[in-house]
């Protein structure tokens, strides 16, 4: 989208430019050189496959490796085998790591019958040094390992993999700069992810965000602004604004702006019709924020406010600074300002020293608020966190029980919420044509929940006022009106 610097114009045998962006173009340049030098040789490009395994975040960050190489002049593809495969891990719960390592292997069978293949690993997992060291050790055949800090020098490292045939690795401890407009490639025409801010703060004693994100730094109300305009000018009509607690967004701005402001500035972009956010952080929900919510046309009629548990003695030992009584007034106050919002949430059952009654609490929260989704979590062990080294660790089997009895919980009341939209009419964003019945388009309410409708691929991109005339659990049925 960005592509204004012509490669053409770029004398690679130069050296290269010492200002961010243009040295990054400079190395799209020479990526480029080798993918014709491939072409000539091959009688094709190389193909790219970009495997996303995170959050919304990471998923942003694929479409920036996925823009860089498609200007680089590499096929994209969904298979891995390709001749140039990038995971882009993410690590908050142990049994993605191991998934990584699972996947590698594969993909080693892969290369030993395309030794021309390259294999590049970058996000969050690459910056645990253990992991790094374990790969350096006994996963030889990777040929570039990044991080988060400088996955905007990403076309630089892959100049150097791909031009020396030697392994690079290069992982900071800390993001420098944020470097803008660099070239992507949305996985949606009509909707996108702007990253607000990056790293966290919190320090929730269980998580290892903060360790492998960094400190939270915000971008520039300006940056973020011009590029809603540019994405609105590209055809894009709804957009999510990232970050790990967006409501702290702006404090470390030059000129302090709030959550709140930004999401007024972002409101008056003309093109765009739907606005959301991820994630918030219940302590820092202000009354400002939901006061805009409340009067906005745009902002989705969704909130997701992470839970984690419903007994105030665990979130204080997971260091979330609200309690059980605090997170339900929160609830009632939104509600209030913003009638029929829908509310989801993350859950994570077996955190240490959790008992039978604490798990109690948080069924009561989850039946007291009546969640319209939430996402639960078997705790995981994260080394480097607090929570690795508190007593009353919960045994696998107790936790996997309060699991599916929570599971169960949720889903049953998802259902009955679901179900009382039956029968009204609502804005439906459509996507695109649905991939089991070409008589229908698939598209998304403004509470994220998926609907089927008679159409065509025309309508992609387009709100349409549909009537939900059934519910199956999780999606609707219904009608343009
Ligand atoms: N174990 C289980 N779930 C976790 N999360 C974060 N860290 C852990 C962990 N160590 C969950 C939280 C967070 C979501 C993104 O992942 O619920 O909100
Ligand atoms: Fe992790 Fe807590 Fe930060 Fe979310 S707010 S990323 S759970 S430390």
């Amino acid at each position: 989208m960005y592509n204004r610097i012509s490669l053409d114009k770029i004398d690679i045998n130069a050296g290269p430019p010492t200002e961010e962006p243009d040295r990054q173009y400079y190395f799209i340049a020479r990526c480029r050189e080798w993918a014709l030098d491939f072409e000539r040789k091959n009688g094709r490009f190389p193909k790219s496959c970009v495997v996303n395994m995170g959050c919304q975040m990471n998923a942003r960050d694929s479409e920036k490796l996925c823009g860089i190489l498609q200007l680089a002049g590499f096929q994209p593809t969904e298979s891995e085998q390709a001749d140039f495969v990038i995971y882009n891990t993410c690590t908050v719960r142990e049994n993605a790591n191991n998934k990584v390592y699972g996947r590698l292997g594969a993909l080693h069978h892969l290369k030993k019958k395309n030794p021309d293949m390259r294999i590049a690993l970058c996000g969050c997992m690459m910056q645990e040094p253990s992991v790094v060291e374990k790969l350096k050790q006994s996963y030889r055949f990777v040929d570039l390992i990044f991080g988060t800090h400088n996955i905007y020098k990403f076309a630089e490292l892959l100049a150097q993999a791909l031009e020396s045939g030697q392994r690079v690795v290069d992982v900071w401890q800390e993001g420098k700069n944020i470097v803008e407009n660099l070239p992507t490639a949305r996985k949606y025409p009509f909707k996108s992810g702007v990253n607000i801010m990056f790293g966290c703060n919190n320090f929730c004693s269980y998580c290892i965000v903060p360790y492998v994100r960094g400190r939270e730094k915000s971008r520039e109300p300006e940056d973020i602004l011009q590029e809603v305009r540019r994405l609105a000018d590209d055809g894009v009509v709804e957009i999510m604004l990232l970050g790990q607690n967006v409501n702290s967004y702006g404090k470390t701005l030059r000129q302090p702006l709030t959550f709140a402001g930004l999401l007024q500035k972002v409101e008056q972009t003309a093109g765009i019709q739907r606005i959301r956010f991820m994630t918030s952080h219940p302590k820092d929900l202000s009354d400002e924020l939901i006061a805009v919510m409340a009067q906005s046309k745009k902002i989705c009629r969704h909130l997701h406010l992470p839970l984690q548990s419903g007994s105030s003695r665990i979130l204080s030992a997971m260091n979330r600074h609200y309690d059980k009584e605090t997170y339900l007034n929160l609830v009632e106050k939104v509600r209030a300002a913003v009638p029929g919002i829908a509310l989801t949430t993350d859950i994570i059952v077996g955190f240490p020293g959790e008992t039978e009654a604490d798990f109690e609490e948080t069924l009561d929260v989850v039946r007291t608020v009546g969640f319209d989704s939430a996402f639960t979590f078997l705790y995981s062990k994260r080394r480097g966190t607090p929570a690795a080294n508190m007593d009353g660790q919960v045994d696998g089997q107790t936790a996997q029980n309060r699991l599916e009895r929570l599971l169960k919980e949720v889903q049953g009341l998802s259902a009955k919420k679901a179900q009382m939209l039956v029968g009204t009419v609502q804005e439906v964003l459509v996507e695109g044509t649905n991939g089991q019945d070409p008589s229908l388009v698939t598209g998304k309410l403004d509470n994220n929940i998926t609907v089927h409708l008679p159409g065509t691929e025309a309508l992609a991109g387009q709100l349409v006022s549909v009537r939900l005339e059934e519910c199956r659990g999780f999606y609707y049925y219904g009608t343009a009106v």
